[in-house]
């Protein structure tokens, strides 16, 4: 996914709409995703989500590789506490996250385009709330452009 060759990092366009990515773990997450379809929950269409074992397997490089590819914002979503399927993938991936949070306010990436949630397969109406909340602050902060690659 990279961005529009019309388009440069961090400069607005009409209509613009952001790219967010949705890593989800496969046995909360995801279904809180699938049932927020099922019931015809509306959020916006702009995520892209990609299912994944465990939150436990983002790799921070991951979410660095996607804001240089041209994402606006990355959600990592898990179980929630106590629920992961693999006893304490959500715990690590929680403690991984908050380290690198400590990274990307380094590298000067604005609070708001990396995000860290807790879904449960029960929760679709959270599912859909969350991605509303994470659209619009990512449309808020406009698009990425640190780390951005240029296209030639
Ligand atoms: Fe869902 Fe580990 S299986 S966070």
């Amino acid at each position: 996914m990279g961005i529009n060759k019309m388009q440069q990092p961090g400069q607005k366009v009409d209509g613009w709409k952001p790219r967010i990515i949705a890593f989800l773990c496969n046995w909360c997450s995801y279904a809180g995703a699938d049932l927020a379809g099922v019931s015809r929950l509306q959020y916006p269409p702009n995520t892209r989500i990609i299912r994944v074992p465990c939150s436990s397997r983002i790799s921070p490089l991951l979410i660095l590789k996607s804001l240089q590819h041209g994402v606006d914002g990355v959600l990592v979503s898990g179980c929630r506490p106590g629920d992961c399927h693999y006893i304490s993938g959500n715990y690590v991936a929680r403690r991984k996250f908050a380290i690198l949070n400590n990274l990307l306010e380094y590298l000067g990436i604005e609070k708001g385009r990396v995000h860290f949630a807790w879904v449960s397969a029960a929760e679709g109406k959270r599912f859909a709330e969350l991605i509303k909340e994470i659209t619009e602050e990512v449309r808020a902060l406009g698009p990425a452009k640190e780390l951005v690659k240029k296209q030639d």
